[in-house]
C-alpha cells in the first residue's frame, strides 16, 4: 500500500509563506478564543457593581460564556464536516462580532449573559476548527509548528486582553469604569473579530474537505498553491486513496478500531484540563494573594504568568516537530508535576512569596512547552479525515466540560474546612500533581508519535494496527 510523505523542501521552496499566512489567519480564531475567555477577569468587578449582582449572579455572568463553549464545541464538528471548515470559521467570526457589540450594549444581566453565550459558541467552534483547518493545510514536516501557532494565538489573546483591561481601567475613574469601562472591555473584542471575518474571505477551503465533497479540481488548485504541482498530484492521490478506503458513519466512531483513537483523544483533552492550567489562568491573582502577596503585586505577577506562557509556547513551536509530541508531553508533565508538588509543599508549610512565584512560573512554562500546544496538535491530527470533525468535537466538548469542572471545583477544594485544616491549601495542587503523573504514564503507554507523518500516513498507521489486531 502506498502512502505519501510530504516533501517539505518542495513546500519550503514553493509556498511556505502562503501556508504560514493561512495558518495565521486561522489562528486569529485562537486569539479570539484567548481574548474572549480572559476578558471577563477585568470586567467582572465593574459589571457586578453596575448591575448590583449577588454572588450567584456574578458566577453566572462569568461562566455563561463557558456554556456557549460547550454548545460551540458540540456543533462545530458537524458544521465543519457538513458545510466546510471555512464556513464554520466564518460563523464563529460572526458570533464573536455579534457578541462583542451586544455585550457592550447590554442593559440587563440576562441580556449580557446571552451575549456571552453567543460569544462562547464562537469560542467553542474556533477551539475546534482553527487547529483542524491548519492541520489540513499544513505539510507534515511542519504541522506541529503550524498548529502550535494557534496555541500561541490563544496565549497572545489572553495577554493582550489583560493589557487592554488594564489600560481601560487605569485611564479612567472608578464610577466611569462601572458605567462604561466594562462595556469597552467586552466591546473591544469586535475589532479583532471583524478583522478575522474579513480575512477569512481570502482563505481557501481545506483541500481534504474538498476531496471528500468530490471537488477534486478545487482541491488540486489549493494543494498546488500550498506545495507546488508535483506535491499537489501526490497529495491528491494520497487523500483520494485514503478516502476511498473509508466507510464513514458516526457509529464507526465507536467501533473497536476507532474507539481507541477516540479514547486517546478524549483522555488527552481531559488531562490537559485536570492538571490545573485554568486554575492559574482564572484565579492567579487570588492564589497569589492567598499565598501572601498584596493586590498590586498579585496583578503584576499575573502579567508575568502571561509573559512566561507566551515565551514557552514559542519554545514549543520550535521543538514540537524536532523532538516530537511524546517527548514534549513527558518532559512538560514532569515539570508541571514537580512544580505543583513543590507549590503544594510551600502551601502546606505556609511558606510564601518568591518561592510561590517560581513554582507557579515553572508550572506555566512546563505547560506552555507541552500540554498546551501538543494536545491541540494531537487532537487535530490523530483522527481519520471522514470522522475528524465529529471525533474532534467529542474530544473538544470533553475538554470544555473538564475545564468547567476544574474551575468550578477549585474554590470548593481550596476552601474545604477539613482539607484546609489538614493540608493548608495544598490539596488542590497535590491533586493536580497526581494527574500529571497519570499523564506521563498514559502518554508513554498509549499515545503514538505522529511527528513528521502526513495525515494519510497516520490514518494508514491506525489501519495497519487494526488489521494486525484482527489477525491475532
Ligand atoms: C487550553 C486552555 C488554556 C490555555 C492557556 C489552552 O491550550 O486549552 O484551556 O486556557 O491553553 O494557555
Amino acid at each position: 500500500m502506498t502512502t505519501t510523505t510530504v516533501d517539505s523542501s518542495r513546500t519550503e521552496h514553493g509556498s511556505m509563506k502562503y501556508v504560514v499566512g493561512l495558518s495565521i489567519v486561522a489562528a486569529l480564531g485562537g486569539l479570539l478564543f484567548g481574548y474572549d475567555t480572559a476578558v471577563i477577569s477585568g470586567g467582572i468587578g465593574f459589571l457586578r457593581a453596575y448591575f448590583s449582582l449577588d454572588a450567584a449572579e456574578t458566577g453566572w455572568a462569568a461562566s455563561s460564556a463557558l456554556t456557549g463553549c460547550l454548545i460551540g464545541a458540540a456543533i462545530a464538528g458537524w458544521i465543519s464536516d457538513l458545510s466546510g471548515r471555512k464556513r464554520a470559521l466564518m460563523i464563529a467570526a460572526i458570533l464573536f462580532t455579534v457578541s462583542g457589540v451586544w455585550s457592550a450594549l447590554a442593559d440587563s444581566l440576562s441580556s449580557f449573559a446571552l451575549a456571552r453565550i453567543i460569544g462562547g459558541v464562537g469560542i467553542g467552534m474556533a477551539s475546534l476548527v482553527c487547529p483542524l483547518y491548519i492541520a489540513e493545510i499544513a505539510p507534515a514536516a511542519s504541522r506541529g509548528k503550524l498548529v502550535s501557532i494557534n496555541q500561541f494565538a490563544i496565549v497572545s489573546g489572553i495577554l493582550v486582553v489583560y493589557f487592554v483591561n488594564y489600560f481601560i481601567a487605569n485611564a479612567n475613574t472608578e464610577p466611569w469604569n462601572i458605567q462604561y469601562g466594562w462595556r469597552w472591555m467586552f466591546g473591544s473584542e469586535t475589532l479583532p473579530a471583524v478583522v478575522f471575518l474579513v480575512l477569512l474571505f481570502v482563505v481557501p477551503e481545506s483541500p481534504r474537505w474538498l476531496v471528500k465533497q468530490g471537488k477534486n479540481e478545487s482541491a488540486l488548485g489549493t494543494l498546488t498553491r500550498l506545495g507546488g504541482k508535483e506535491h499537489a498530484d501526490r497529495e491528491l492521490a494520497s487523500i483520494r486513496e485514503v478516502i476511498a478506503q473509508e466507510r464513514g458513519t458516526t457509529t464507526q466512531l465507536f467501533q473497536p478500531g476507532m474507539r481507541i483513537i477516540l479514547v486517546i483523544g478524549v483522555v488527552l483533552a481531559i488531562l490537559q484540563q485536570v492538571t490545573g492550567i485554568n486554575v492559574f489562568m482564572y484565579y492567579a491573582p487570588e492564589i497569589f494573594k492567598q499565598l501572601g502577596s498584596g493586590t498590586n503585586a498579585a496583578l503584576l505577577q499575573t502579567i508575568i504568568i502571561g509573559a512566561v506562557n507566551l515565551t514557552f509556547t514559542i519554545v514549543a513551536l520550535y521543538t514540537i516537530d524536532r523532538f516530537g509530541r511524546k517527548p514534549l508531553m513527558i518532559i512538560g508533565s514532569t515539570g508541571m508535576g514537580l512544580s505543583l508538588a513543590a507549590l503544594g509543599l510551600a502551601a502546606y508549610l505556609q511558606k510564601t512569596e518568591l518561592w510561590v512565584l517560581l513554582f507557579i512560573l515553572g508550572y506555566i512554562a512546563s505547560f506552555a512547552l507541552s500540554m498546551g500546544p501538543v494536545v491541540w496538535v494531537v487532537l487535530s491530527e490523530i483522527f481519520p479525515t471522514h470522522i475528524r470533525g465529529r471525533a474532534m468535537a467529542i474530544a473538544t466538548l470533553t475538554l470544555w466540560a473538564a475545564n468547567y469542572l476544574v474551575s468550578q471545583t477549585f474554590p470548593m477544594i481550596n476552601e474545604s474546612p477539613w482539607l484546609v485544616e489538614n493540608f493548608h491549601h495544598a490539596a488542590p495542587f497535590w491533586l493536580y500533581a497526581l494527574f500529571c503523573l497519570v499523564t506521563i504514564v498514559f502518554v508513554v503507554m498509549f499515545v503514538p508519535e505522529t511527528k513528521g507523518k502526513s495525515l494519510e500516513e497516520i490514518e494508514q498507521m491506525w489501519r495497519s494496527r487494526r488489521a494486525a489486531a484482527q489477525d491475532e
